[in-house]
């Protein structure tokens, strides 16, 4: 289908249902300036997940985690949400039931606007004691690195889920939900390979209708009902106008 004839179908889809469950990945952010991890210039090529987002790598060399973290989080801090995180934020407000499910760290969804988000893998901007689980949000630059707890002195973690990690209970049992009831589920921006993330568009129900937005095909690009290919910040404009 031509894409404009394809954003037309989504457009009109989207405004017929009642309840809708919206699952991003990083190519949202993407026009932002944010790496996104498995395409062109992706954090995954240059860099082993193994040494740098995995438990067993922080309790090797906390410094070096830090010091990786601490870099994302420099470049992330100066990024603005983008024309995608904007239309989400419209849809949110005229959607009777908006879930917006996001697989990214960086907080943009928030800082453009969207008020309920789901983050399943965390935030760059969360900071964990490892040893009495106290939890802040510090956007500044931590002090010295790796930075240690306030309240008992323990050492303190970026509050993202890494590798072999179970993800946030709530968070991924809401997305759950969501998906179950929605009568249009939205994939934008994920290569859609990391689990339990990549599931959720299967949780949906029979009759709901999908469509997936993202630069390149995926192999979930054949499991939904309409498949979008181009940059989100200029196809979701058009699929959430009024
Ligand atoms: P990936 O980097 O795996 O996939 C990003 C997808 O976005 C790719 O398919 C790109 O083609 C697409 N893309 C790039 N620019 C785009 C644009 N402007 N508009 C639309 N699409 C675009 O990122 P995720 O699927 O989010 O996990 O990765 C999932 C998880 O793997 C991340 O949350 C992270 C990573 O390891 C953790 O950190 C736990």
């Amino acid at each position: 289908m031509e894409r404009e004839a394809g954003i037309e179908r989504a457009r009109a889809w989207i405004s017929e249902a009642g309840s809708v469950a919206v699952l991003t990945g990083a190519g949202v952010s993407a026009e932002s300036g944010v790496p996104t991890f498995r395409g062109p210039g992706g954090l995954w090529r240059e860099h082993r997940p193994e040494d740098l987002a995995t438990p067993e790598a922080f309790a090797r060399d906390p410094l070096l985690v830090w010091e990786w973290y601490a870099y994302r989080r420099e470049l992330i801090a100066a990024c603005r949400p983008n024309p995608a995180h904007e239309a989400l934020v419209r849809l949110e407000k005229r959607c009777e039931d908006m879930s917006l499910i996001t697989q990214n760290v960086d907080g943009l969804h928030a800082l453009a606007g969207s008020r309920r988000v789901l983050e399943l893998h965390g935030n760059l901007f969360a900071i964990r004691c490892c040893n009495c689980g106290a939890e802040r949000q510090q956007r500044e630059p931590p002090a010295s690195l790796p930075p240690r707890c306030a309240r008992c002195g323990g050492l303190e973690r970026p509050g993202v889920v890494w590798f072999g990690e179970a993800l946030p209970g709530q968070a991924l049992e809401s997305a759950l939900a969501a998906v179950r009831r929605a009568e249009l589920v939205l994939v934008v921006g994920t290569s859609g390979v990391v689990w339990p993330a990549a599931g959720l568009l299967q949780a949906a129900p029979d009759g709901c209708r999908s469509v997936l937005v993202n630069l390149e095909p995926t192999d979930q690009s054949e499991q939904v009902d309409l498949a979008l290919h181009g940059k989100a910040g200029e196809i979701l404009p058009g699929i959430v106008a009024a």
